[in-house]
């Protein structure tokens, strides 16, 4: 895991956003799993600007969202689709037909989850999937408990998680109780993963993650199984790590090799 650990909110939108721009430029049709909540707000700000001014181009990019509530339609303005037309897809060339977002309304959950994830795999996976995390350490709706192999499917929402949800809904009793989510199995599949949190309500989840133990209590935790995750955080979501000072000097001297200061690698060594 890399861990990157930038001053504030705006940087880990910056660095978390230069991250996506890289792929979407290397690769223009590139797959792009997104996710929602009020710590991704920051990189979709970013690639708008980046759309804007450098022109980057969405036109040929595809996407998978990893969730939505269960019984808000698109148009609902909790719900995640509108979420996405609203801070993202509006304002940026993406074709919305290339857009996907669980339906919370199928008819047949069950039958439907299967096909979002043989959409998924009939576009070749997602290459680099954005995840935010939950207090409790969830990621996308899998909560604490969900198997660490589950794939897409309902899922009842903790307490805790209502709890923190309930500040986008007018009163408690409307925020929905059920999700349709991928799985972290689904989740564990696409190439890269980009994690990010900020803020000291996510310092627990954060140490539970990325130096606890791999436990369906802390989903997140899973994300030590791959082979590739990055996670950009900022300094509040970083207090409670033991290894903080190793992960900086890990950036540091990465930055010093990325800039030649330290001699060139042989080609296709990674050093970290
Ligand atoms: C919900 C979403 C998650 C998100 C989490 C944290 O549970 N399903 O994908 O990571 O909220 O949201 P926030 O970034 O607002 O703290």
């Amino acid at each position: 895991m890399r861990v990157i650990v930038e001053r504030n909110p705006e940087a880990v939108a910056r660095t978390a956003a230069q991250f996506v721009a890289r792929l979407v430029r290397r690769h223009p049709t590139c797959v792009l799993g997104l996710a929602t909540g009020g710590t991704p707000l920051g990189l979709y700000r970013e690639l708008i600007r980046m759309h804007r001014e450098e022109g980057l181009d969405f036109s040929r990019v595809v996407s998978f969202n990893l969730d939505e509530y269960v019984g808000l339609g698109p148009t609902h303005p909790q719900s995640y689709r509108h979420f996405m037309q609203q801070n993202f897809f509006d304002h940026i060339n993406i074709d919305v037909r290339n857009t996907h977002v669980p339906d919370g309304r199928a008819l047949d959950f069950e039958a439907y989850c299967v096909q979002y994830e043989k959409m998924i795999e009939e576009e070749g996976g997602i290459e680099l999937q954005v995840l935010g995390i939950g207090s409790d350490g969830h990621i996308a709706f899998n909560e604490p408990g969900s198997s660490l192999g589950s794939r897409t499917r309902l899922k009842t929402l903790t307490a805790e998680t209502v709890r923190d949800n309930a500040r986008f809904f007018a009163t408690p009793e409307e925020v929905p109780r059920l999700a349709v989510t991928m799985g972290v199995g689904t989740i564990l599949e696409s190439r890269q993963c980009l994690l990010l949190a900020c803020g000291q309500s996510k310092a627990r989840a954060i140490r539970d993650t990325i130096e606890g133990p791999v436990t369906a209590q802390v989903t997140a935790s899973a994300l030590q199984l791959h082979r590739d995750v990055v996670c950009v955080i900022d300094e509040e979501a970083a207090q409670l790590l033991a290894r903080r000072d190793y992960y900086l000097e890990v950036e540091r001297l990465q930055a010093r090799l990325e800039s030649g200061q330290l001699g060139t690698l042989p080609p296709g060594k990674q050093p970290l």
